[in-house]
């Protein structure tokens, strides 16, 4: 596959726009040494606490590792989380026009971690869809951003930001400029992706927009082909871990791209390197039968390393190589 990796120059400071739901993951690190005498549980003695990006911002972090320029369009609460996120932001190089939104908290994912065994997980978050200012504020960040932007991704993880008037007007105001978006979707129902250039629902989500299981190929495909019309002319990448990625469009026979990684380690955030490669593919004019396979071979790169990754061109150029 290595005729691909001229595609990877024209990465270089593509400007892709990254809306949806911008997500801290918290990680406390400690031993445990002696049960609580208030309750019947472990006492984690913490020793490290460290944050990365997520959500979102994570996909925003692969398009800047793919040599892309990021901006990130989010909600984030007015709390000290949402400071850390920005800093984090800044820190990654990245852009970012976030809301901060007094109605909510920062949406954030805290692990606590005994010798490298996670104990529980406590999530802080409002799913309600944003309103008064901060859709105002929202609405008017992505018009700003649209007004430079190659791409667009539209980042849904079903934490509010991307409620129907905030999907309509980035998809309509793409539209109406010519500037492709790929959607990473977690709402049952794609009619609020019409108008996407392609949207990437893994097997779980492809299985809630089809209100059944979907066993095999087949059901797979006839599953997309009957969900294809409400996109209203978009395409459906359906990502499948193990099995690789099929890509459906409207009267064209799908394609398929394997997965190509060579070990496996941690498979966590491989959909948001799909979406970056994705994204950075179409505003550079590659064309989408190319694309899966750039994004595939992205997907292996991550999942070969541990935690949540992301992939330089150097590396995808050699993964390229060897498949
Ligand atoms: N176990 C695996 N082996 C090989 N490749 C994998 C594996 N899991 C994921 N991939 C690669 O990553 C792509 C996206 O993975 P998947 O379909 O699991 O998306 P996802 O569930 O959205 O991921 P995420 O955990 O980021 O939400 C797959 O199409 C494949 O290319
Ligand atoms: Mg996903």
């Amino acid at each position: 596959m290595k005729a691909l990796a001229p595609h990877l120059q024209s990465f270089s400071g593509k400007r892709i726009l990254v809306v949806g739901d911008v997500m801290l993951d918290e990680f406390l690190r400690g031993d445990v040494k002696r049960i609580s005498p208030e309750a019947p549980v472990p006492v984690l003695e913490v020793r490290s606490r460290d944050h990365r990006l997520g959500g979102a911002a994570n996909a925003a972090a692969n398009v800047q590792a793919l040599g892309g320029n990021a901006t990130v369009i989010g909600l984030v609460g007015q709390d000290t989380e949402g400071d850390v996120v920005e800093r984090l932001l800044r820190e990654g190089g990245l852009g970012a026009s976030l809301v901060r939104d007094a109605a909510r908290p920062t949406t954030r994912k805290t692990r606590l971690v005994a010798r490298g065994q996670q104990m529980v997980r406590a999530d802080s978050e409002s799913r309600e869809p944003p309103q008064n200012e901060a859709l105002t504020g929202l609405l008017a960040a992505i018009d700003a951003g649209l007004a430079n932007a190659d791409g667009c991704i539209l980042s849904d993880y079903a934490k509010g930001v991307v409620s129907p008037a905030v999907a309509s007007h980035l998809l309509a105001g793409a539209a109406k400029r010519g500037i492709p978006v790929v959607v990473d979707p977690k709402h049952r129902d794609f009619a609020l992706y019409r108008g996407a250039t392609v949207i990437t629902p893994n097997q779980s989500e492809l299985e809630l927009a089809a209100g059944s299981p979907l066993p095999n190929e087949s059901a797979i495909l006839a599953a997309t082909e009957r969900l294809l019309p409400l996109l209203g002319g978009g395409a459906i990448l359906a990502t499948r871990g193990a099995d690789g990625m099929t890509l459906v469009r409207p009267g064209l026979a799908p394609i398929h791209a394997r997965a190509t990684a060579k070990a496996v380690f941690d498979v966590t955030g491989a959909g948001d390197t799909v979406v970056a490669t994705l994204a950075l593919s179409l505003a550079t004019h590659v064309p989408f039968e190319d694309a899966i396979i750039l994004a595939s071979v992205a997907a292996g790169v991550v999942v070969s390393k541990e935690g949540t990754a992301t992939v330089t061109p150097d590396e995808l150029r050699e993964a390229l190589h060897e498949v």
